[in-house]
C-alpha cells in the first residue's frame, strides 16, 4: 500500500514565496509496508504476510503496554532498567519499527548471497550487498510459529530462542534494516539472559538493545495476549552464564556441541555472523530437556564475533 504524501511537490512551489528555509524540494514517497519480493512464490507470500502482521501485532502491542503502563512497570524495568529516560527510547523504537518509511525494505526468497545453502540458516540481512533488504531461506518456513503459537507445546519466553516465532524474528530483522530505527537499536547483550543482566546491573543500553527489545515484547505478548502466565516466561537455566569460546577455525571444521545445534544466522554490519538455534528440532529438544530436567546445554545461542572467536551463552 503506497500512501502518497499530502501536500505534493508542485502544490509546495505554489504556497512558497521565497526565502532559504521553503525550498521547493522533492518529498519521498511513503510506504506504510515491508514489500514482499517477486522472487517469493503464492505459498511463500501468503505465509510471510500473515508474519508481517504478527510482527506489526506484536510491535504495536509491546508499544501500548509501554505507553500505558510507564517506565515503573516492573517488566519494563525487568528488561529496560530503572531509568525513567528509556520510556521514551523504547516508545520510540516501537514507533520507528510501526512507522517508519518502508520504501524499497524488502523480504526475498531467491538466496541472492547463496548463504541460505548453510547448514541452518534461516535467513539473512543482505548487509552492504542491500542494506533494506532480508532474504528468508526455506527452512523458515518449516520451522517457525504464528503468534498463536505463543505458550503452546512448553514454549517459555526464557527458555527457547527469541526467534521461535514469526513475529519476534521478523522484529530482530527489521532491526538490522537502517531506515527502520535509523541504527539505533543494535546488539548489546548476547541473549535472553545476558539482556536481563544487562537491564540490572548496566542498563544504558537496554532500550536500544535488539535482544531486550524482542524479549519484553515476546514477554508481554505472552502474559496479556496469550494468557499464559508466568509459566509462559519461565525460567533461565540455572548455568546459562557459563560462556564456552572456541575458536572459529574450530567451529567451522569440527563443530563444538553448541554450534552443531540448530541455529539461524545472519550477519552484522562488522562482518560477524550472528546464529541463534531455533529450528523445530531444537524446540523439541528444548522443550522435553526444560520438562525433565534443565539441561543446560540445550539450545544454546552463539555468536561468532569480529575477532574470528565463537561466543556461545
Ligand atoms: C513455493 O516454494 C517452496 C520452496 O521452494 C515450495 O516448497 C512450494 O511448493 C512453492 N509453492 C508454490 C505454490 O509453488
Ligand atoms: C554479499 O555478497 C557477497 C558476494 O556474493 C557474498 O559473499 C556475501 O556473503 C554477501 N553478504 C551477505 C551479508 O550476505
Ligand atoms: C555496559 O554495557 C556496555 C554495552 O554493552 C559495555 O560497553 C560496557 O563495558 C558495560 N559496562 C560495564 C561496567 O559492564
Ligand atoms: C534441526 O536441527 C537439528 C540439530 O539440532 C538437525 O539435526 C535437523 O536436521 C534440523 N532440522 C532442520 C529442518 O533443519
Amino acid at each position: 500500500m503506497i500512501a502518497k504524501t499530502l501536500i505534493s511537490a508542485a502544490m509546495l512551489a505554489s504556497v512558497v514565496t521565497a526565502g532559504p528555509i521553503s525550498l521547493v524540494r522533492d518529498l519521498r514517497e511513503y510506504k506504510t509496508d515491508v514489500e514482499i519480493h517477486s522472487s517469493c512464490n503464492s505459498t511463500q507470500r501468503r505465509m510471510l504476510q500473515k508474519a508481517l502482521a504478527d510482527t506489526f501485532e506484536v510491535a504495536s502491542f509491546a508499544k501500548e503496554y509501554v505507553v500505558t503502563n510507564g517506565p515503573e512497570d516492573p517488566v519494563f524495568q525487568m528488561y529496560f532498567g530503572k531509568e525513567k529516560e528509556a520510556y521514551s527510547t523504547v516508545v520510540g523504537v516501537w514507533d520507528s519499527l510501526l512507522t517508519s518509511n518502508k520504501e524499497g525494505v524488502l523480504l526475498r526468497c531467491d538466496n541472492p548471497d547463496g548463504n541460505c545453502g548453510q547448514p541452518g540458516w534461516r535467513g539473512h540481512w543482505r548487509g552492504d550487498n542491500a542494506t533494506s533488504e532480508t532474504v528468508i531461506c526455506d527452512l523458515s518456513y518449516t520451522d517457525r510459529f504464528y503468534n498463536e503459537y505463543f505458550c503452546m507445546n512448553g514454549y517459555t519466553v526464557a527458555g527457547f530462542p527469541l526467534g521461535t516465532h514469526w513475529s519476534i524474528d521478523l522484529i530482530h530483522r527489521m532491526f538490522h534494516v537502517p531506515a527502520i530505527t535509523n541504527e539505533l537499536v543494535g546488539h548489546y547483550s548476547e541473549d535472553y539472559a545476558s539482556a536481563l543482566e544487562l537491564a540490572e546491573h548496566n542498563s544504558t543500553y537496554s532500550p536500544m538493545d535488539s535482544d531486550a527489545l524482542q524479549a519484553f515484547a515476546a514477554h508481554v505478548y505472552a502474559v496479556e495476549i496469550a494468557q499464559g502466565g508466568e509459566t509462559c516466561i519461565g525460567q533461565v537455566a540455572q548455568d546459562s552464564h557459563d560462556h564456552d569460546h572456541a575458536s572459529a577455525s574450530t567451529a567451522s571444521t569440527t563443530p563444538s556441541a553448541a554450534a552443531s545445534a540448530a541455529q539461524s544466522c545472519h550477519t552484522h554490519v562488522d562482518g560477524a555472523a550472528h546464529c541463534e538455534d531455533d529450528n523445530a528440532t531444537a524446540y523439541t529438544t528444548i522443550a522435553s530437556a526444560a520438562a525433565e530436567t534443565s539441561d543446560a546445554n540445550a539450545g544454546k545461542d552463539c555468536h561468532t564475533h569480529a575477532d574470528g572467536t565463537i561466543h556461545c551463552v
